[in-house]
């Protein structure tokens, strides 16, 4: 018979309650552990599960994985802890705030043949899966800009910039059509009232095939935008995450010519299974867990998006802008 795994959940704030609610679904919730034991105690009266501080849950042998969903300034610790105690683990993105920090988990995971996966959410979307599937098979010829667009009058943190919070998903989904680093970042950044770094970024990588993408990242911006295009020489393809389940993925055929005119044609909708990335992503750590395979956003992948990330923080830093 099959073992059955038990999860443990570390931080149980706004994004944490889902994935409580996840892994309980899943059948996999063994605790859950919030510094503020008022939140952990909601978690733990709705599910029925014993109570268990930090250290008894790193000592308890019985618990397979942690799903790490505290403040990115927490992440390195508590992943080193659980590490150090022969966890697999689960890191919500940001992965780290620095690259140093970040090498030292992968190594560490490495060495202690542990899973350590990143919470970069829209691989597991089903709209962003199609998009990746469409773009493989050539539906709009090669590749030739992305355009990324994440803005909102969301969550200002203040132990990171927006690069670490809203920026690191398109930086991971660009990085998984690119299937390269940059060879080139040039950043313009605003900084309002956030003194660790840019409230608002305007990223432009360049990649060695000659793909370039421009990313803009904003916490502060009035209306939601959340948009993802991919342009190619034959068409485009634009993922809205704001959109209805029928109209989240748009196939534009119209494209530029060599001749620099324009070849229109009719955009269309592409149909897609409705999915909970959540619980697509929650599952591929748990069947990683099993399989002991590593799983689409482990971290060697995430190490790519801190590079990347830190690339951007090197470049405001090059520039003499504030950070
Ligand atoms: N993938 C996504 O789309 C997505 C969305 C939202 C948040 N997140 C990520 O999830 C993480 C949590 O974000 P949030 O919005 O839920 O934040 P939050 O502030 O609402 O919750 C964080 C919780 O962690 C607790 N905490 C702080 N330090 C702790 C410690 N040392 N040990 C245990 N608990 C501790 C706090 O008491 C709080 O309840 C962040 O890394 C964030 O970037 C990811």
């Amino acid at each position: 018979m099959k073992k059955k795994l038990t999860i443990a959940l570390i931080g149980c704030g706004n994004w944490g309650k889902n994935i409580a609610r996840n892994l309980h679904e899943l059948g996999v919730l063994g605790y859950v552990y919030d510094l503020n034991s008022k939140l952990s105690d909601i978690i733990n009266f709705k599910y029925k599960l014993p109570v268990l501080d930090l250290k008894e849950i790193l000592n308890d042998k019985k618990v397979d994985g942690l799903v790490i969903a505290s403040p990115a300034i927490t992440h390195k610790y508590l992943a080193l802890e659980a590490l150090k105690n022969n966890k697999d683990v689960f890191i919500e993105k940001p992965f780290c705030l620095s690259l140093n920090d970040a090498k030292k988990l992968s190594e560490l995971a490495t060495k202690k043949n542990k899973i350590l996966m990143v919470g970069h959410l829209l691989n597991y979307h089903n709209a962003f899966i199609k998009m990746k599937e469409l773009i493989k098979n050539g539906k709009i010829g090669t590749p030739k800009n992305i355009r990324a667009n994440r803005f909102a009058l969301g969550t200002v943190r203040s132990e990171e910039s927006v690069i670490y919070d809203l920026s690191a998903h398109d930086i991971s989904m660009i990085l998984s059509i690119a299937e390269e680093l940059p060879i080139y970042v040039n950043v313009h950044s605003i900084h309002h009232n956030n003194n660790i770094g840019p409230d608002a970024i305007s990223v432009k990588l360049s990649f060695s095939k000659g793909l370039t993408s421009l990313v803009n990242s904003d916490w502060m911006c009035p209306y939601k935008e959340h948009k993802f295009s991919v342009i190619g020489t034959k068409g485009s393809l634009i993922f809205d995450d704001t959109k209805p389940w029928s109209e989240k993925l748009l196939y534009d055929p119209s494209f530029v010519t060599s001749k620099n005119t324009i070849k229109n044609a009719p955009i269309k909708r592409i149909k897609i299974q409705e999915n909970e990335p959540l619980r697509s992503e929650l599952e591929e750590f748990i069947n990683s867990l099993v399989s002991r395979k590593s799983p689409l956003t482990d971290h060697k992948e995430a190490l790519k998006v801190q590079i990347v990330m830190d690339m951007i923080d090197k470049n405001l830093k090059k520039n003499k802008v504030r950070i």
